[in-house]
Parts: structure tokens; C-alpha cells; sequence
């Protein structure tokens, strides 16, 4: 029997259920569902039924076709972020913390599009265009060609859009954006999906491309429904600490470009300035070595990038240790801390751990493990690491070392930088023929062994 009145789903993993409740099933999730609202009412029967559709012409991989050019904004951060310039038809979301720089990056976006003779439409839906225009004075831009218009109707939007046939639009925010055949408010989840849906159909019919601004959740998440990041080519995420100048624009997915690519910008008082080579960024400020240090050589995308990883270990006076992470992965600490526990009989049961990446940087590649388990131990024998080291390597749960990629890559970027010395699993790709002085471990317990005659 076919099913009919309202449906609901999880927005966080897609879980169809009939009722609506509280918590997620499938995921645990809370308050994560809502009623599914159809885009279109769709054919009046309950099943296809007998009549025969259209047979598809079906083609194979081979092509003739030359891929499609790509545009270049000149902003070197971007266009590799974006897998080597924008793609024609392709939808992009942007998200990150409010206040972070994504209008002014997108407004800057715009107007190198714009001088280089792309057609591009600005729409802004939070801030007035008088705001917008003033904005672009501030930031030098005002004399690019970018056509501005502050407006949150969707189907506004679209008719606009359909008249002009710009190259590429720009939409300041999506959770703004309002249509008229969704019942509910702006910025709920049907109408964040509705008003995605239209603009990417509109993206792959006319050749035109749309990128899309996000929110972020609390939990740095796009708001509303996961589905928006499936429905578009690439999503971007601008990220970055308050208090710090830098800001990191990394793609989480890309349909046409590799995935983790970073480009590194810097808030300044005249927008946001490229950094061409942020390798040595992250490390500025280090005084002499001090326990609770370590430098990890780390690849972010293509482009090898140090930073230091800093420690600080305390005995606790509560009963559950507290535990404090910024700009790494708060299970990728339990889990160091648990093999050192397990594997090595160093306990940090009754200790305060608090890890951080300096800089404002995050780190999400499990070749840190090392260097974080070096910054641990270093805090607490409070010996310090030579200051010419760098670490890397993955840390498994038997507590062996397991090499990670691009080995060499990192070393001779540590080697620029006046690193003499490295920390390295034993069996990472390394020829030789760098200056630098190479330690291979082949587990966990060699490391402290060696390096604080403990364990
Ligand atoms: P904005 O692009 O409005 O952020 P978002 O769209 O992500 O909410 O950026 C706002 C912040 O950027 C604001 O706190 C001030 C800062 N900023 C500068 O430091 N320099 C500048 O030239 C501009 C335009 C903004
Ligand atoms: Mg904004």
C-alpha cells in the first residue's frame, strides 16, 4: 500500500521517518528532525504505472570534448582552492563563522572576476547595497565592474538572473534567501533547500555560477540540511581563530579539484591579503625551546606547512580531568592519550590536558599524531624538545608508527626553515639527500624511550 501524509527526516543523516520525534533513530541525533516539504507536488498518481517513458541514448566514457575553460580571479589562494580557477555551471558553497571575512572575500572574489571580464551579479541578502558599495570603497574595488543588488526573493532573484545571464553570481547568504512556494520562515530548512535546489538548476541550465554563502551551526556545521552540501559541486569552508589576523579557505569537497587544498589569507585593514608561502606562518613568534613544544611538519593540500603544537599537562583536582583542544580533533587526543596509557604506561589519568595549535591553525591530518604525543610528553617531564626538530607520523592503536605521504616534501621545507634534525616512522619513503639528520622509530615506546628515558 502506497504510504501518504507528511514525512520527516534527520537533517543530519537523512533518516525517513513517519512521525516526528525528538531524537534521531538512525543517528541519535537531536532536534534534528523536520517534516520533509515536497519541492514540487509531483505527478498526481502513486506509482509510475504502465505508460512507457523515453529510452535514454546511453554513451560511453570516451570523449572528444575539451574540458570546459576554466576562469581565473588572480587570486592565486582562490583559484587553487577552487582546483585551478572557476568552472562554468558550477555551484559553490562558501560557509564559516559569522563576522569571519566570507563577504569581504566574495566581494574581492567578485571584483578580480569582474576585471578580468567575467560578468558577475552580486546579491546580497543581509547587508543594504549602500553597505555593500561603502564596503567596496573601503577595499578599493569600487571601480570594478560588479552589478550589486541587495535582495532576498528567490524568484526576484531568479527572473533577474534569467534576464541578465551573468557568468557568475554570488549569493550573500542562502539562509536568507525566501521563496514564495515554501510555507516556512527564511533560513528554516525547507527553505534553505528549496531556494539551493532552484539556484544550482539554474547553475547547470545556463551556464552560469553560483556561489552560495553559508551559515555555519555552532557545531561549525552549514546550517540546514546536509543535503545542501550534496547538491553543490564544491563546498569551501573559511575558517580561522578570532583574535588572529589569518584565515584559512579550505575545500572540504570538489567535484573538479582535489579536496584539502588550502589557500591562506590575512585580514588586514584593507580586506583580506593573499599569503603566498604560509609554511613558516604558524611557527612565527617562537622564542627559545621551552617543554610543551613540537614542531609538526605537515602537508596541507599540495603545499607543506609547519606548525608548532603546544601542551600544557597539570595535575587535576577534579575527578574527571579536563581535557581542551583548539584546532585539532578532540578524539584524535583520547585516542594519543589512550595508547600512551595502554601501550606505553604513561598515565595522564590525573592530569589536565589542554592542546593547542598555535597561530589559529587547524590541523586535521592524523600525521600530527606524533608531534602531538611528543608536544604530551614533553609537557609533562617538562623537557624540552630541541628546537631545531620537526615530528611527524601516525600513531596507530597497537602504538606502532606508521609512515605517512610526501615525507621528503616535508623535510625539505623544515630544511629551508632551519630545522636540522627529524622525528620520522620507520618506514616513510625517505632517500636521502637532504641535509636534514633523520631519526626513524618504528613504535611509540622507542620514541619515549629515546627521547625522555622514561616509559
Ligand atoms: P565579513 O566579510 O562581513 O564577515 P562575514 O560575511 O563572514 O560575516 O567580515 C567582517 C569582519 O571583517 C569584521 O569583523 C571586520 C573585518 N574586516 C577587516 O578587518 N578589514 C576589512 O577591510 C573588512 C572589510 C572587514
Ligand atoms: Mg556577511
Amino acid at each position: 500500500m502506497a504510504k501518504s501524509g507528511p514525512s520527516f527526516s534527520c537533517t543530519e543523516c537523512g533518516a525517513v521517518h513517519k512521525k516526528w520525534t525528538g531524537r534521531c533513530d538512525g543517528c541519535g541525533a537531536w532536534n534534528s528532525i523536520v517534516e520533509d516539504t515536497p519541492l514540487s507536488s509531483g505527478p498526481a498518481s502513486k506509482t509510475l504505472g504502465a505508460a512507457k517513458g523515453r529510452q535514454i541514448e546511453l554513451t560511453t566514457l570516451a570523449t572528444e570534448e575539451t574540458p570546459p575553460p576554466r576562469s581565473l580571479s588572480g587570486v592565486d589562494e582562490l583559484d587553487r582552492v577552487l582546483g585551478g580557477g572557476l568552472v562554468p555551471s558550477s555551484a559553490i558553497l562558501v560557509g564559516g563563522d559569522p563576522g569571519i571575512g566570507k563577504s569581504t572575500l566574495l566581494l574581492q572574489a567578485a571584483a578580480s572576476f569582474a576585471r578580468r571580464g567575467l560578468s558577475c551579479l552580486y546579491v546580497s541578502g543581509e547587508e543594504a547595497s549602500a553597505q555593500v558599495r561603502m564596503r567596496a570603497q573601503r577595499l578599493g574595488l569600487a571601480d570594478a565592474p560588479v552589478q550589486l543588488a541587495a535582495e532576498t526573493s528567490l524568484r526576484d532573484i531568479l527572473t533577474t538572473l534569467d534576464a541578465v545571464r551573468p557568468d557568475l553570481a554570488i549569493i550573500d547568504s542562502i539562509q536568507t534567501m525566501w521563496a514564495d512556494n515554501v510555507e516556512s520562515a527564511p533560513g528554516s530548512v525547507s527553505q534553505v533547500r528549496a531556494a539551493c535546489h532552484e539556484l544550482v538548476s539554474f547553475a547547470k541550465k545556463r551556464g552560469t555560477s553560483i556561489i552560495l554563502v553559508g551559515h555555519v551551526t555552532k557545531e561549525g556545521q552549514i546550517a540546514g540540511p546536509r543535503v545542501v552540501e550534496h547538491m553543490v559541486d564544491t563546498v569551501l569552508y573559511f575558517e580561522g581563530e578570532r583574535g588572529h589576523q589569518f584565515r584559512i579557505l579550505r575545500a572540504v569537497k570538489n567535484r573538479f579539484g582535489p579536496a584539502d587544498e588550502i589557500g591562506v589569507f590575512e585580514m588586514t585593514g584593507g580586506g583580506l591579503a593573499e599569503v603566498a608561502n604560509p609554511s613558516a606562518l604558524f611557527l612565527s613568534d617562537r622564542g627559545q625551546a621551552s617543554p610543551g613544544s613540537a614542531v609538526f611538519a605537515g602537508i596541507e593540500g599540495t603545499r607543506p606547512v609547519l606548525t608548532e603544537i603546544q601542551a600544557l599537562v597539570a595535575p587535576s583536582p577534579l575527578g574527571t580531568p579536563r581535557r581542551t583542544v583548539v584546532g585539532l580533533d578532540s578524539g584524535r587526543l583520547s585516542t594519543i592519550l589512550a595508547v600512551l596509557e595502554a601501550r606505553c604506561g604513561i598515565p595522564f589519568a590525573g592530569h589536565d590536558v589542554f592542546l593547542n595549535v598555535a597561530g589559529g591553525m587547524r590541523v586535521s591530518e592524523p600525521a600530527a599524531d606524533l608531534a602531538v604525543a611528543a608536544a604530551l610528553l614533553s609537557a609533562r617531564e617538562d623537557v624540552a624538545l630541541p628546537p631545531d626538530m620537526v615530528i611527524f607520523g601516525e600513531i596507530s592503536l597497537s602504538g606502532d608508527l606508521r609512515p605517512v605521504g610526501q615525507s621528503e616534501n616535508r623535510l625539505k621545507e623544515a630544511e629551508k626553515l632551519g630545522f636540522s634534525q627529524a622525528i620520522a616512522p620507520e618506514r616513510s619513503k625517505i632517500t636521502g639527500g637532504s641535509g636534514m639528520r633523520v631519526r626513524k622509530m618504528p613504535d611509540l615506546t622507542t620514541f619515549v624511550g629515546d627521547m625522555f628515558a622514561a616509559g
